[in-house]
């Protein structure tokens, strides 16, 4: 049977400090393989440890837009260094986030293209965070031929013809709960569109919980929600989402 895999989760934040163990444990017959995913330096070496004591938890090591001001070169060796851990699976996120005024935009560039060279020299796929800044993304990723390294684009937000772009760059897109919520049509309509060997299943818990549970922490076992909505939005059955999703999980992350 297959099961599902976690591209995109925060199980460093503390709000899982209380129980994280036993929502692990509540995992183990429904989630093949949790990606940790880095937003900032500390939650990189989160994620490393995470993935250290978890034989199902992997990484993704990498800074956020909004967490780039305080990187030096040192940290960029420390990430350089610790990728190449056979249990990292991408660097990542990177990106850029137009949501808010900081860090400049000179800075957020500065810092995804040092990441993406990064990920170059370390042979790892991407995983990109773009908020409000399709254009500038787009044209970075192709003025540094990122199609070459493969990816991700997390919590995809942007239109249908945008995605046609980045589908043509080979990405792969990470689907979560905004696909449940009622103001989702943008989403679904991205989904009805995409190839389902383009899609991969992510949370970004403890955040975009997924209907019916909107507001709620996330976590991995709110996939199927997610997993049903994909299912009726193509007119196919869920087991088929979670073989292919899982697959493609595999493909990107280069998982054997
Ligand atoms: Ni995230």
């Amino acid at each position: 049977m297959a099961l599902i895999i976690d591209t995109h989760a925060h199980y460093d934040d503390e709000v899982f400090d209380q129980d994280r163990e036993q929502l692990f444990e509540a995992m183990k017959d429904k989630i093949e393989i949790v990606v940790n995913v880095g937003a900032s330096m500390k939650s990189c070496q989160d994620t490393l440890a995470l993935m250290e004591k978890y034989s199902f938890v992997y990484g993704a090591l990498g800074v956020h837009p909004s967490e780039v001001e305080p990187l030096t070169p040192a940290d960029m060796e420390w990430i350089k260094k610790e990728s190449s851990k056979e249990k990292i699976v991408a660097i990542g996120e990177i990106g850029l986030d137009y949501h808010w005024k900081e860090p400049a935009k000179e800075v957020q560039y500065k810092w995804f293209i040092e990441q993406l060279k990064l990920a170059r020299e370390v042979s790892l796929p991407i995983i990109i965070h773009s908020r409000d800044a399709a254009q500038d993304t787009l044209s970075i990723l192709k003025q540094e031929k990122a199609s070459q390294l493969g990816g991700i684009i997390h919590c995809y937000s942007y239109s249908k013809e945008t995605a046609k772009e980045f589908l043509d760059m080979g990405f792969y897109f990470g689907i979560g709960g905004v696909v449940t919520f009622a103001n989702g049509k943008k989403l679904k309509e991205v989904v009805e569109y995409l190839p389902l060997d383009k899609i991969v299943l992510e949370t970004d818990c403890p955040y975009l919980s997924p209907e019916p549970n909107r507001g709620k922490r996330n976590s991995s076992l709110n996939l199927p929600y997610v997993v049903d909505a994909i299912a009726a939005i193509k007119g196919i059955s869920k087991e088929e989402v979670i073989e292919v999703t899982q697959q493609n999980a595999k493909d990107v992350y280069r998982i054997k």
